[in-house]
């Protein structure tokens, strides 16, 4: 329960924040609210129907429009992250409340994963590991290597950008498709294509960093992969959906694809029996792209930085206003 002699009280919908947020909060005069071990939907609803919350930090749990609705003293919503899709944006926007959110705070942790997968589907890691841990040292000689080869990439944002830094170090040819992204916006020598197709009919390395929006969902299907080189790589670190799921099973068994290293699965957890686990040319993690401490405190302090900005009065810079019709042309909201 909030306290009584805090300025503003804001709700954090999750049992923790990392450090600066609670004490950039807490300096700034805020009582902050956590979620107890139950991390539910029906926590933040009541909290939100029955208690003056101010400021709401919005991690993963849904923000509807009858619980945004229920909290009149609410000013603003500082969504933890980038994807809003937990958060009624429209029902915010008509209630006039300021959303905001922290574009690129994670990205650093997101594009060295992408590289870890990329490397690992290359050389197959996890499996040679397995092999020496159980007492067997087969030095196979079927490695890919990455240096000469080109990378395509899907989406040239906060995190496609340092991907295709990298992977220009590492001595890949970098060729991206991104329609809101100019040839001369690009990182140095990486090629904008105009059409996916290009991009894809030459990519040993394809890697996914697009949103995941109606215009996404299933953009690499079955004919996308088969435009593909044979024995081409996928990496996808952006959202499961992106990939048609079966079609990509079926590329990598048939070995159209020679492997895949992915972060993100159509649905999370994966389940027990997905295809997708019985290859052994698929490594797999749990959504933890952005899941390192060095990210985890950069997106608490741009979250706890742009609801003090708003409760302030004070500018939130453009590219982390979610919804800039309730905000004026300086940034205030
Ligand atoms: N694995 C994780 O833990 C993790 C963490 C953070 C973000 N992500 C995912 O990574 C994605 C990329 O992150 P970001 O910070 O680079 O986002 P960003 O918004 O900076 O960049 C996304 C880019 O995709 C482009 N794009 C949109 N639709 C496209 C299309 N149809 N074809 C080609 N390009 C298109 C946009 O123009 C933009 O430049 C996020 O949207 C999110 O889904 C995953």
């Amino acid at each position: 329960m909030p306290t009584e002699d805090a300025t503003y009280t804001v709700l954090v919908t999750w049992t923790d924040l990392a450090e600066p947020g609670p004490s950039m909060l807490r300096d700034a005069g805020c009582d902050v609210v956590f979620l107890t071990e139950t991390k539910d939907k029906a926590e933040v609803d009541k909290l939100l129907g029955t208690c003056e919350i101010d400021a709401v930090i919005s991690r993963t749990i849904e923000l509807d429009a009858d619980a945004l609705r229920s909290c009149p003293s609410l000013k603003v919503i500082s969504k933890h992250g980038v994807g809003v899709n937990n958060i009624d944006v429209d029902a915010a926007t008509a209630l006039c409340i300021p959303v905001t959110n922290t574009p690129g705070a994670n990205s650093q942790s997101v594009a060295e994963l992408t590289l870890g997968l990329m490397i690992t589907a290359a050389r197959r890691i996890p499996w040679l590991h397995d092999h020496v841990k159980h007492g067997r040292w087969r030095r196979v000689q079927d490695g890919y290597q990455l240096g000469g080869q080109t990378l395509g990439l899907v989406g040239l944002g906060q995190v496609g950008r340092r991907v295709a830094t990298a992977a220009r170090a590492l001595g890949m040819a970098v060729a991206v498709f991104d329609p809101a992204i100019a040839e001369d916006d690009a990182p140095p020598g990486v090629r904008v294509c105009g059409e996916l197709t290009d991009v894809l009919r030459m990519a040993n390395v394809l890697s996914l960093h697009v949103p995941l929006t109606d215009g996404t969902r299933g953009l690499i299907g079955r004919e996308q992969i088969d435009l593909l080189p044979d024995g081409s790589i996928i990496v996808n670190t952006s959202r499961g959906p992106v990939i048609h799921e079966p079609a990509l099973v079926d590329a990598l068994r048939s070995g159209k694809l020679r492997a895949a290293g992915l972060d993100t699965t159509a649905i999370e957890p994966i389940r027990p029996d997905d295809p997708l686990l019985e290859l052994e040319n698929v490594f797999i993690t749990p959504h933890i792209g952005g899941s390192t401490t060095a990210s985890a405190s950069a997106v608490a302090a741009a979250a706890a930085e742009n609801l003090l900005a708003v409760l302030r009065g004070a500018a939130v810079q453009l590219d982390r206003q979610v919804n800039p019709e309730v905000f004026d042309a300086r940034g205030r909201a």
